[in-house]
């Protein structure tokens, strides 16, 4: 097969480098890719937004199956768009994704199917939004209702940041549209997972579950990132766990989208709260989660391809996946004051070293080749990612591999996986 991974971060990677794999695919592109990618599949230089650009692309090479990484080209109707075109693709319709592009058509979902998530509610305008919250109180949530590169979502300890936080996406327009409506909800308590399920309309197949770690520093301090590392498996998504979620949040999710007249097809990722009263809803991803896709497809035994052909085709009952029983563990290192600003074009050295580690494969997410040269183009820049027997194994392994990196202008969180470990 001829297959095209859309996207350039470091899910992409470990995408393509699983795909790369499948004695199925015997050409893969990918648009636009990245320094790492170019490893395992041919670059092209089209742009994961441009519809029409992917299109031409399909047609001139004939082009079997395409994998869509990220949620902008979904939430834009890429999947679409292919499907007219008779391309097959993993990944959802423009009105499926919109579970992400929308946190209040994904809320008003839930109460409609019985989901169980956080009490909220929607404004499309700024006092009544303060009304609400001068009547709910503090601790509250304030989130963007549309994307917002993971930075829509604002954690009020009193009514005052709440208000700002109104303010800031209402008035002032921080997130642009993505904030011309806003969700507000309740906090909850407990412990966050990472829940993945590859759909394909009617089926869905769980995967195994995975940790991710938001915050910029040690002992989650700092802002919120799109993720500085990820390990699976994670100790509170057992198989019971997994049956509930399956049974009270995932089922629920594809029958109501298939009956709104929108199915789901390609993998459905839910940032679960596992609170005292049993697993919540905090939000949907149409898409795989980054980093913690690397960790799942360092784990997969078995055909990467196959199984997301399997939700391309309707035939996910007929699939069991093979995991690797060993803990696998991956450190985001990012470039200094990301997520803020940052400067492009460092040069990082040691890579080789660090895959010179039995277990270690080094996943790219923002580099760029330069003749000899390896460069620093993105804010999240390499994922250090290790399997090994246990996660502790996994992350010493990890951050041993992180010391052959020679990058003065990188950073990392140095204690990825510590729930896991205090355990
Ligand atoms: P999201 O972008 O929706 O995943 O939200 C980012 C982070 O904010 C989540 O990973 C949670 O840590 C936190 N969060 C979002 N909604 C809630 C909520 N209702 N209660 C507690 N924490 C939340
Ligand atoms: N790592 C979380 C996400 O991809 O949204």
């Amino acid at each position: 097969m001829k297959v095209l991974v859309i996207g350039s971060g470091g899910r992409e990677h470990a995408l393509a480098w699983a795909i790369a794999k499948s004695p199925k695919c015997k050409t893969l592109y990918c648009a636009p890719g990245n320094g790492g990618i170019a490893q395992v599949a041919e670059c092209v230089d089209i742009a994961a937004d441009d519809i029409d650009a992917i299109l031409e692309f399909c047609e001139d090479e004939s082009i079997d199956f395409v994998v869509i990484g990220p949620e902008g080209p979904l939430v834009m109707g890429l999947a679409d768009r292919l499907a007219d075109a008779g391309v097959k693709a993993f990944g959802p319709s423009s009105g499926a994704a919109m579970i992400e592009g929308s946190k209040g058509m994904m809320k008003d979902l839930c109460t409609k199917y019985d989901i169980p998530t956080a009490e909220y509610a929607r404004f499309d305008e700024c006092d009544a939004a303060k009304e609400y919250i001068r009547a709910h109180g503090a601790p509250i949530v304030v989130k963007a209702d549309g994307l917002a590169a993971g930075k829509g979502v604002i954690l009020c300890r009193n009514e005052n940041e709440a208000y700002a936080a109104i303010d800031h996406m209402m008035i002032e327009d921080i997130f642009g549209d993505a904030g011309a409506e806003v969700v507000i909800e309740e906090m909850m308590d407990g412990e966050e997972a990472s829940f993945f399920a590859l759909v394909d309309g009617e089926h869905a197949l769980a995967l195994v579950g995975a940790q991710d770690h938001k915050a910029v520093f040690d002992g989650d301090e700092g802002p919120n990132t799109g993720g500085m590392g990820a390990y699976t498996p994670a100790r509170v998504l057992d198989a019971a766990m997994t049956k509930l979620v399956m049974e009270t949040i995932i089922e629920p999710t594809i029958k109501g989208l298939a009956a709104e007249g929108t199915p789901f097809q390609g993998v459905l990722f839910a940032g679960l709260m596992i609170t005292e009263s049993g697993p919540k809803l905090i939000e949907y991803n149409c898409r795989f989660g980054d980093p913690e896709c690397q960790t799942l497809m360092m784990r997969l035994k078995s055909d990467a391809l196959e199984l997301l052909l399997a939700a391309a085709d309707g035939t996910l009952d007929k699939i069991k996946p093979q995991w690797h029983k060993d803990a696998v563990l991956s450190v985001v290192m990012a470039t200094e004051g990301y997520p803020g600003a940052y400067e492009k074009g460092s040069k990082i050295n040691g890579i080789d070293a660090a895959e010179a580690i039995k277990g270690v494969t080094v996943f790219h997410a923002g580099t760029q080749r330069d003749g000899d040269h390896l460069l620093a183009v993105g804010g999240r820049v390499l994922n250090i990612t290790a399997m090994a027997p246990s996660v502790a194994e996994a992350q010493k392994k990890a951050y041993e591999a992180v010391d052959k990196i020679d990058w003065p202008e990188g950073f990392c969180r140095r204690d990825i996986g510590w729930r896991a470990i205090e355990r």
